[in-house]
């Protein structure tokens, strides 16, 4: 499905099919580097069935969103991160790097061309996803020497459905790992992707919606949600804590999880980074001490989680309902986005 933005948005678009009608191509071998450089319809592509992207899975990818503001203009938020992740993403596969200022013109060329009807809706934003992938027709096991690179976008409304503020169950997985020290969790690559699906039909059939990741050395302390990053509210004698796992090596640089850390500290809460295992969330949580907990991400924004589900014993965070401090913090990042509250330095495009 094709989405006109020109035409208005009804309902909700939901996440990842209301494509808009154009994307943006630069190629690379070694001779001429970033060339090619074409901003066309979005269309199918040819490819040959050897494509070593398909096979070996050098692939990487960004996600981030333009909004538009009150104010009615659209801006992109952060774009400068995501091409930097998107830097560090390519040198972990062996990929040549895409010039910050390529990426970011990119963006411009497509928010310009298929953002202008994007409504002044907080609901609703347009999802830009880069994508760069190795194109050599060659199954011999090395890098490329050639990758194309693509940027498309659809309209997205909530990646949970309608209800933003809906709380989310989870499983934790005491059988699947996301990420191991030395591997590529703290990159963007397809590969981390797949294979989390397993774990997300484990935790479908259980009755959550879904499942959080667990460091693989010791099976014990919580990484990542999904697809996403986590936090966790504790309450205190001196006020309120908003913690989120460090960056270890094995989880996601998140943008939206470095914002939040910056936005939550602007709000007056004590903001870190701490490593909490899957049993201290439990004895907290049954102890009133971590009372919400919240996963973001791009398409997650601010999603409350609100039962955990696991092989020692399922629990309720707080009450199950998304909690003060999550609300405000959503609410803090959405208005940073479409300019209502202003720009904290460089990150609105
Ligand atoms: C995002 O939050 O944009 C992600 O990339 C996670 C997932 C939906 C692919």
């Amino acid at each position: 499905m094709t989405t006109q933005l020109s035409s208005p948005v009804t309902g909700n678009p939901g996440h990842g099919d209301a494509f808009t009608d154009h994307m943006v191509s630069l190629s690379w071998n070694p001779v001429d580097g970033w060339h090619d450089r074409r901003v066309g319809p979005l269309e199918p592509l040819p490819l040959h069935p050897a494509t070593i992207g398909l096979h070996y899975a050098q692939v990487i990818f960004e996600g981030l969103k333009a909004h538009r503001g009150p104010d009615g203009s659209v801006s992109v938020f952060r774009p400068d991160r995501n091409a930097l992740r998107f830097q560090s993403s390519a040198r972990r596969l062996a990929m040549p790097e895409l010039p910050v200022e390529d990426f970011l013109s990119a963006i411009d060329d497509l928010v310009l061309l298929d953002g202008t009807g994007l409504p002044d809706d907080p609901s609703i934003s347009l999802y830009l996803r880069p994508l760069m992938f190795a194109t050599d027709p060659n199954l011999m096991l090395r890098p490329s020497d050639e990758y194309r690179f693509l940027l498309m976008a659809f309209v997205a409304g909530g990646f949970f459905g309608d209800q933003a503020l809906a709380p989310v169950s989870v499983l934790v997985s005491r059988e699947h790992s996301r990420a191991v020290l030395g591997g590529t969790g703290d990159v963007k690559c397809a590969a981390n992707y797949g294979p989390s699906f397993v774990a997300q039909n484990l935790a479908r059939q259980a009755g959550c919606q879904q499942v959080v990741w667990l460091d693989a050395a010791e099976h014990r302390w919580v990484e990542e949600m999904g697809g996403m990053n986590l936090f966790f509210v504790r309450r205190t004698a001196s006020g309120t804590e908003v913690v989120t796992p460090g960056l270890t090596g094995t989880l996601l640089p998140g943008v939206t999880r470095e914002s939040l850390l910056v936005l939550a500290d602007r709000l007056g809460h004590t903001a870190r980074e701490e490593r909490i295992s899957v049993d201290q969330w439990r004895e907290e949580c049954a102890a009133g001490l971590i009372t919400e907990v919240f996963a973001c991400g791009t398409a997650a924004v601010v999603t409350p989680v609100g039962t955990v589900k696991d092989r020692d014993g399922d629990w309720v965070i707080g009450d199950g309902t998304a909690g003060p401090v999550t609300r405000e913090l959503r609410q803090a990042l959405v208005d940073t986005q479409r300019g209502v509250l202003p720009d904290p330095g460089g990150w609105r495009r």
